[in-house]
């Protein structure tokens, strides 16, 4: 185990050389950030919370016939996935105003859209994700015309699914943001579905109080971040109803 290769530190997870060419194991970090790393805390649990529920709605997915990067699950806060070549562009679909879309059009939070909504911004951090326009994707060719059509296409997929997912245990998906990659099986290449999902990368709120169940917590010190991902997780049926001891970190259940 410590003699494995680090491919890549990012701000929540970090990528290892899997045991297998083609391979790569994704660690779940404890550590969340935001507003491009400018604040940081590390919160005990989340990581292991994460790698779960993320685990979870990509089999979910994977189950209706979505390409996904995941493989298995290896432990706690680790899982084996493909290694795709990473298109460097962070899609986001939003259903409900929330967030950069409110300060950015002067919405209010929690307008319904007229239909799901997806934005793309150009993943580099020096520059803080800028929003970016499909030309701008193909001017700089960062994912030619026929990727475009079939991510967005699952990304919409994804949300509808997703949606139904969580009304189903109590909770609106507001937004979230995902991640595409190429692998190539033989001669031909494909999109999948890679990185995570999960509250660090959704909007989650609960349907009866309105209340906040993701990294919005931590962004607006809200507080009670890890408590909001663990309801989260057991609604998703991923933790035991036990309450844990305090200190005993999350139960987690197959
Ligand atoms: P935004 O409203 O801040 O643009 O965020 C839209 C969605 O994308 C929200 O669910 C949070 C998620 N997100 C990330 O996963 N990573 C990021 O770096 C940002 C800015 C947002």
């Amino acid at each position: 185990m410590s003699k494995r290769v680090r491919l890549y530190e990012g701000k929540a997870k970090i990528l290892y050389e899997g045991p297998e060419p083609g391979t790569l194991v994704q660690h779940f970090k404890d550590d969340a950030t935001a507003f491009n790393a400018e604040k940081h805390e590390v919160f005990e649990g989340k990581g292991v919370l994460n790698h779960r529920i993320s685990e979870y709605i990509f089999q979910r997915l994977g189950e209706i016939g979505i390409p996904t990067h995941f493989i298995k699950s290896l432990n706690m806060r680790e899982q084996l996935v493909r290694e795709a070549e990473i298109i460097p562009i962070e899609f986001v679909v939003r259903n409900v105003a929330a967030g950069s879309l409110v300060k950015r059009l002067g919405l209010n939070e929690g307008d319904a859209l007229p239909r799901p909504l997806v934005e793309f911004y150009y993943k580099d951090d020096a520059l803080g994700d800028p929003m970016i326009s499909e030309d701008h994707i193909a001017v700089f060719g960062w994912a030619g015309p026929q990727e475009m059509d079939e991510i967005v296409a699952m990304s919409l997929r994804i949300n509808d699914f997703m949606t139904g997912l969580f009304q189903g245990v109590g909770i609106r998906l507001v937004d979230f943001k995902i991640e595409f990659g190429r692998i190539w099986d033989g001669e031909t290449q494909r999109i999948v579905l890679a990185d995570e999902i999960s509250p660090d990368s959704c909007r989650l709120w609960d349907i009866a109080s309105g209340e906040k169940l993701d990294k919005d917590r931590f962004r607006q010190n809200l507080g009670g971040m890890i408590d909001a991902y663990q309801d989260v997780a057991r609604r998703l049926g991923l933790l035991s109803d036990a309450t844990p001891e305090k200190g005993d970190g999350p139960k987690l259940v197959k």
